[in-house]
């Protein structure tokens, strides 16, 4: 850019509602209105209308799932291929390991159907239909507010999703409030549950660059990986079983192979998690201050005696690994949201927003008193905010004390006459208990459950801890400054408990005494915390909530009142969204320009032999030194291209959506945004936001030239370029 920064600014401001039309929105596929289609199209799409999103028709929208409980995945062949992220399929493909066949670290093709290995657990959901609802709820809430209208509301949701949903066939339908409960839409959803590992590239390409390039571009992860869904003969959805064949969807995408120009148009599909565009300026200062640097603190803490552990042993390293890499991953995006909430003044931009807002609520009834009331309730709640942050990531980020604390229900059971069935209890604390022996990693959790311990102690307001806890430990274990302290009691904790040992479990289960459960060390440790925290915070916390639900609503009912034409998306729900842009380079500072794509070359220039992050898999480098890159080759750099950057607004929950050119083929997968634009949640910036996704090229090219899985390729339907047009 040759604009000096200041009247960069002001052609920035007056052409916004232009710029944002064009890359800002998560829209949804149903409620494409005529004038956002045609921006599509006019930014270079050559799909009608109802090839994008049918109901009645095979469209776009039959090739996307629900992947998992958080994740986008897409059907890419007619046998039910799906193509996700490698961090999607992360936890799936750690378990199917061990330390003799380590998929994570070695890779995985299955070469025929007979080798793809169950994924228990894992799900696909398809959306079948949507239906807004918003009358009819809105009918049964008149005249009603607060919490009366919450628990009603509740009720009324409830039972319309049970209208929609039909068990025997797997279908479920969820409502989700639209404009903070200003829209009521019901997507009604299949879901699949035998899907089976098909590949993954060894961790050193799926996770290449790890958590310091998490984030950020230039990027060169090959973050892809690779399943099946099987049903029953009939395509009906189905348990694992051996009689299940490969799905045959409705629709599934080609793959284009012919490449990608600096400003091509550039679509994705998926399921954006979470965002909140219409944050109040109290919320993105309790953002800044308490909520994001009090979960950063308390997840650095438990990253650290993870790690410690991790490097040491490779079994430890398998066992933890899914979970570290999700607590890690947040932790580096809240860390950069506030950096960038303070660099791009977030909060005086809202600010200002309500200042405008509010001069026209003076003159419109029911909204004058908006956003009095809303600091009153941040006030209220702010003394009690850092405390439930603790609760949260740090007396729970214990797994031992987040196991204990999960047999609560079961102590209620033991000892309220008629709270539940024991046997069910009994039976769900077996199962949870399994799963935790199974993660549990002794020497890291004993040191997290002792700095965390200590670091509630001096950042907690004293007369917000539980009475007596801390006197206890000082009395048996020393001076409360000192660490020494806190290491002798977490010692205690995991010396005495009787949740590791066999043999005291089932001598507890064949005999449930609460008086067992309720002097064992670590369950005592859970229970002094949780009922402090429930007892006398968790209601001040539900107050705020509720009351921050109401405000939000009604501020959104009066921004739509006040600019009714405007067209809108709601906030992403994790609910099927659409986003068009373009392939786009940008400038992160200034001097320095980013390009478009990253290329093999560049994985080269980052390779660390036998690094943590950086190291590459045996066979690349003698791959990418000859150059053999076949149809994937990008013939203008003679080279691999591996990533791309687009304008799309995307969020997470997005992760392994498919990236689509303007005939609806796929191009790549969306797995990341950029730092320069972590605060997109709350203010999407339209001169900085990319997607970051890996280049489908890439992807084939590691199945194919890598893994030696041409099996694989030749199910796809795959675009070639014309010869003479390169
Ligand atoms: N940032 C990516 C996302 O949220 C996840 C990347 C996982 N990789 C990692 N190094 N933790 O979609």
């Amino acid at each position: 850019m040759i604009y000096p920064k200041r009247i960069l600014l002001t052609i920035v401001l007056s052409t916004t509602l232009l710029r944002s039309m064009a890359d800002e929105g998560m829209w949804l596929p149903l409620l494409l209105g005529e004038q956002v289609y045609g921006d599509m199209v006019k930014k270079g799409l050559k799909l009608t209308k109802e090839q994008l999103y049918s109901i009645n028709k095979a469209s776009l929208k039959d090739a996307i799932i629900i992947f998992g409980r958080g994740c986008t995945g897409e059907i890419v062949s007619n046998d039910g291929l799906i193509f996700t992220n490698h961090h999607c399929g992360y936890d799936a493909i750690a378990s199917s390991s061990s330390i003799e066949h380590n998929y994570l670290r070695d890779g995985f093709y299955a070469k025929s159907r007979q080798e793809e290995i169950p994924a228990r657990g894992l799900t696909a959901d398809f959306l079948l239909k949507i239906e807004d609802v918003t009358k009819e709820v809105e009918d049964s809430l008149k005249g009603l507010a607060g919490d009366e209208r919450a628990t009603r509301q509740q009720s009324v949701l409830t039972s319309i999703n049970n209208r929609f949903t039909d068990v025997q066939k797997s279908i479920t339908g969820r409502i989700s409030p639209l404009f903070k409960g200003n829209q009521f839409l019901v997507f009604v959803y299949q879901r699949y549950s035998d899907i089976r590992l098909v590949g993954t590239p060894p961790e050193s390409i799926g996770k290449f660059g790890g958590d310091t390039d998490n984030w950020e571009w230039p990027r060169h992860t090959g973050d892809f990986s690779i399943f099946r869904i099987y049903a029953g003969k009939n395509g009906e959805p189905s348990e694992y079983s051996t009689d299940d064949v490969p799905l045959k969807p409705k629709y599934f995408l080609p793959v284009s192979i012919k490449g990608l120009k600096d400003g091509d148009y550039a679509m994705i599909y998926g399921y954006p998690g979470s965002t909140n565009r219409y944050e109040t300026s109290f919320g993105v200062k309790q953002k800044i201050d308490v909520d994001n640097p009090t979960l950063v603190k308390l997840r650095d803490i438990r990253l650290k005696y993870m790690f410690e552990e991790m490097k040491k042993d490779p079994a430890v390293k398998l066992q933890l690994a899914s979970s570290y890499a999700s607590i890690a991953n947040y932790w580096k995006f809240f860390d950069g949201e506030s950096k960038q909430l303070i660099k791009y003044g977030i909060y005086d931009q809202k600010k200002a927003q309500e200042a405008a807002f509010q001069q026209w609520a003076e003159a419109h009834t029911g909204y004058d008193h908006l956003f009095k009331d809303w600091a009153k309730a941040y006030e209220d709640w702010r003394p009690y905010s850092r405390h439930r942050v603790y609760m949260n990531e740090g007396i729970l980020g214990s797994p031992l004390i987040a196991f204990a604390a999960s047999l609560q229900e079961l102590e209620y059971t033991l000892v309220k006459p008629g709270y539940g069935d024991l046997k069910k209890a009994l039976q769900a604390a077996g199962e949870a208990r399994k799963n935790f022996v199974k993660q549990e990693n002794k020497p890291s959790d004993q040191h997290i459950l002792a700095a965390i311990t200590q670091s509630y102690y001096t950042d907690i307001d004293k007369s917000q801890q539980p009475i007596g806890f801390y006197e206890a430990i000082r009395s048996s274990y020393g001076p409360l400054q000192e660490d020494a302290t806190y290491q002798k009691y977490a010692a205690a904790v995991f010396a005495g408990t009787f949740l590791f040992d066999d043999a005291r479990w089932n001598a507890f289960v064949n005999r449930p005494e609460a008086n067992l459960l309720q002097e064992d060390p670590a369950y005592k440790h859970a229970a002094a915390f949780l009922r402090n925290w429930q007892g006398k915070y968790l209601s001040f916390y539900q107050q705020f909530n509720s009351r921050n639900n109401e405000l939000g609503r009604l501020y959104l009912k009066g921004i739509i009142e006040k600019d009714p034409k405007k067209v809108r998306y709601p906030d992403a729900t994790f609910t099927m969204r659409v986003s068009y842009g373009n392939v786009k380079s940008y400038s992160p500072r200034d001097a320095v320009h980013y390009d478009y794509v990253t290329t093999l070359s560049g994985v080269l220039e980052k390779y660390v032999p036998g690094d943590y992050e950086f190291d590459l898999p045996p066979g690349l480098v003698e791959h990418a030194k000859k150059k053999d890159f076949g149809q994937y080759v990008d013939k203008q750099r003679n080279d691999l291209v591996v990533g791309f950057i687009t304008t799309n607004d995307i969020t997470g929950g997005n992760s392994g959506s498919p990236v689509l050119n303007a005939n609806g083929e796929l191009i790549g997968l969306a797995f990341d945004g950029n730092y320069e634009a972590l605060s997109h949640k709350i203010a999407f910036d339209a001169q900085y936001n990319r997607t970051i996704c890996v280049d489908i090229r890439y992807v084939l090219w590691c199945i194919d030239k890598l893994g030696g899985a041409p099996n694989i390729i030749n199910e796809l339907k795959l675009v070639r370029p014309v010869a003479s047009v390169r």
